[in-house]
Parts: structure tokens; C-alpha cells; sequence
């Protein structure tokens, strides 16, 4: 269903003639997020900020998408993961998200401190979507 119904297996290619498979992601995530709360377990002083392109949280999805069908609901699966129990105890102070072209920044409470999980997307050039050009993110 993600795969059929979701842009980005169509539009990228992992050569000239294949497109990127559930399985190319699947693959990916688990690299990259390996990778990632790897250099979230090494001491930092100053702030520590994570961008992705997926939604790390499944609760950061638009609630009008969660609300619906079974179909409907499927589709979080391709823009949403959910890394809240691996992420809480870590010291992240921000966590900036894409992909969804849509949702709403939130902060919520982790071991170490509060974590603000921010969006600010632009969209496709002729997408109608909530982005502000002058958003700053100060710590
Ligand atoms: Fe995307």
C-alpha cells in the first residue's frame, strides 16, 4: 500500500531503472538510525539538535490522519516511525522532522529534559502548506 500510494517509490531511483523499494527504506532506517543514536550516545556539551527527513514519533502525525480508515492509517507506516523509547533517555534538545508536508511541532518531556520536535516544511513549490519563512529555532 506505501509503496503504491507514496510518491517517493516511484519518483526515486536507486539506479537508472529501479525504483526505490520498501525494502531500499527498510534498509536505510536501519542504518541510518544505528547510526545516528550511535552519535547520540557520545557526550556533547553544547546543544544537540537531530533532523531527519521522516517523523520520528508516530504522534507527530497530522491528527487528521490518524483519524480514518484502515487504508488511510496504513499510509502513516511510510512517514512515521515510532522511536520514543529509544530516543527518551538520550539528551536531544531538538528534533526537526520533514517529509509529511504537514503536522504540528510539539515538545515533550524526556528523560533529560524537554525534546521540541519542530516542522517547518515547505512543501512542493505549488503545495499550499503551513511554512513561515522567517521561523528561527533558538536555544
Ligand atoms: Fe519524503
Amino acid at each position: 500500500m506505501v509503496s503504491a500510494d507514496m510518491q517517493d517509490y516511484r519518483a526515486i531511483r536507486t539506479a537508472p531503472d529501479t525504483c526505490f523499494t520498501i525494502d531500499d527504506m527498510l534498509e536505510r532506517h536501519a542504518q541510518n538510525k544505528a547510526a545516528i543514536l550511535a552519535a547520540l550516545r557520545t557526550p556533547y556539551e553544547g546543544p544537540t539538535v537531530v533532523m531527519t527527513h521522516h517523523l520520528p514519533l508516530r504522534e507527530l502525525i497530522a491528527p487528521w490522519r490518524i483519524i480514518g480508515g484502515h487504508e488511510k492509517r496504513a499510509m502513516n507506516n511510510g512517514f512515521a516511525c515510532d522511536l520514543w523509547d529509544e530516543i527518551r533517555g538520550l539528551d536531544i534538545h531538538a528534533w526537526i522532522w520533514g517529509h509529511s508536508h504537514e503536522g504540528e511541532s510539539r515538545t515533550l518531556e524526556a528523560d533529560h529534559g524537554p525534546i521540541r520536535f519542530v516542522t517547518n516544511q515547505r512543501g512542493y513549490p505549488d503545495e499550499e502548506v503551513e511554512f513561515d519563512p522567517a521561523f528561527v529555532l533558538e536555544f
